[in-house]
């Protein structure tokens, strides 16, 4: 079992990304640590404990992290997420559950120092710049760096260039990126190139519901209000669940392929937010980036159905057609 911590902004996708990797036998997941996005950073908390208590797992701690962007104002997504930031499913909050006095950053530094301990981030970059500010060797000491963020030839979700993620807080996302550059390591990053080739449809969802009740019920209620969303803004029926990817790569690094190049974050002026990535190599800098552009979509939905439902791999295939004709 690989142990990771999973650093979110949940988030109807970060909550999805949650699931799957609590039903993977590959992981282990240590603790889950919050950061502003999606979510003001305390509802982002409680958002995870309902998550954690629909799954039966109260047992992973989860400690808060960041309440704002390294230097700008904080923007919340809760027009994509809902008033709640669990798509309006409106679930009561978990009784009994406190945040913790130990920070997020406090929880990472003890719990990196090991050396076998990865990060899957799944939101803004913030705690992760305020841990290489508080300390560096902790943050050095990430098995493997995974982030949901960033695009390369894709457009952005946030501007024409720029990303959610790395949009909100491109200073912290700069930080990370530059500081993976000068100490000779790599991020591995699934941007929206690969992620919106991930798209939840009804179809799928009714499918789901079919083959779980339980899950499948849970699922569309803090999907529904994603769909209406993607409906309105970008006319698709579905939705572009974005984080799952992330946790898929960080289980089967086959699912994803991409290219090794330097990359670095814009962080003001019109394109503030966007990953530039020098796949021509002009600046002649060594890669601090795996950057994904192409996914095994159908390998993606087996795990992630097949987990998320507890279904056979044969019988998956037979009951979501649509997928793996
Ligand atoms: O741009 C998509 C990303 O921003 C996802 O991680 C979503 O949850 C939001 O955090
Ligand atoms: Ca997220």
């Amino acid at each position: 079992m690989k142990k990771i911590i999973i650093d979110c902004d949940p988030g109807i996708d970060d909550s999805l990304a949650i699931m799957l990797a609590l039903n993977s036998p590959e992981v282990q997941v240590v603790g889950i640590t919050i950061v502003a996005g999606n979510s003001p950073a305390e509802m982002g908390f409680g958002n995870a404990k309902k998550v954690l208590d629909f799954m039966g797992r109260l047992d992973i701690p989860v400690y808060v992290g960041a309440d704002k962007p390294r230097k700008r104002e904080y923007v919340n997504a809760l027009d994509t997420h809902g008033e709640d930031g669990l798509g309006e499913s409106f679930f009561p909050d978990v009784p009994g559950q406190e945040i913790p006095s130990e920070t997020a950053i406090e929880f990472m530094r003890r719990t990196l120092k090991s050396g076998d301990v990865s990060v899957v981030a799944l939101g803004p970059l913030t705690n992760l710049a305020e841990l290489i500010d508080t300390d560096l060797s902790a943050f050095l000491s990430i098995e493997r760096l995974v982030s949901m963020g960033g695009n390369f030839r894709s457009h952005g979700n946030c501007s024409p260039v720029a990303e959610y993620n790395y949009w909100e807080d491109p200073d912290s996302a700069k930080v990370v990126y530059d500081t993976l550059f000068e100490h000779g390591k790599k991020i591995e990053m699934v941007g929206l190139d690969v992620t919106r080739e991930i798209v939840l449809t009804p179809q799928i969802l009714d499918d789901m519901k079919q083959v779980n009740p339980v899950v499948g019920d849970f699922v569309e209620k803090i999907t529904d209000f994603y769909f209406k969303f993607h409906w309105e803004w970008e006319h698709i029926r579905g939705c572009v669940i974005n984080d799952p990817l992330a946790v898929a790569q960080f289980i089967d690094p086959s699912i994803l392929q991409g290219i090794e190049a330097f990359t670095e974050v814009e962080t003001g002026g019109i394109s503030l937010g966007q990953t530039v990535v020098d796949s021509m190599g002009f600046y002649r800098k060594e890669s601090n980036a795996l950057v994904f552009t192409k996914v095994n979509k159908k390998a993606f939905w087996e795990m992630f159905l097949t987990r998320l439902l507890g279904m056979e791999a044969s019988d998956c295939k037979v009951r979501f057609k649509e997928i793996f004709e």
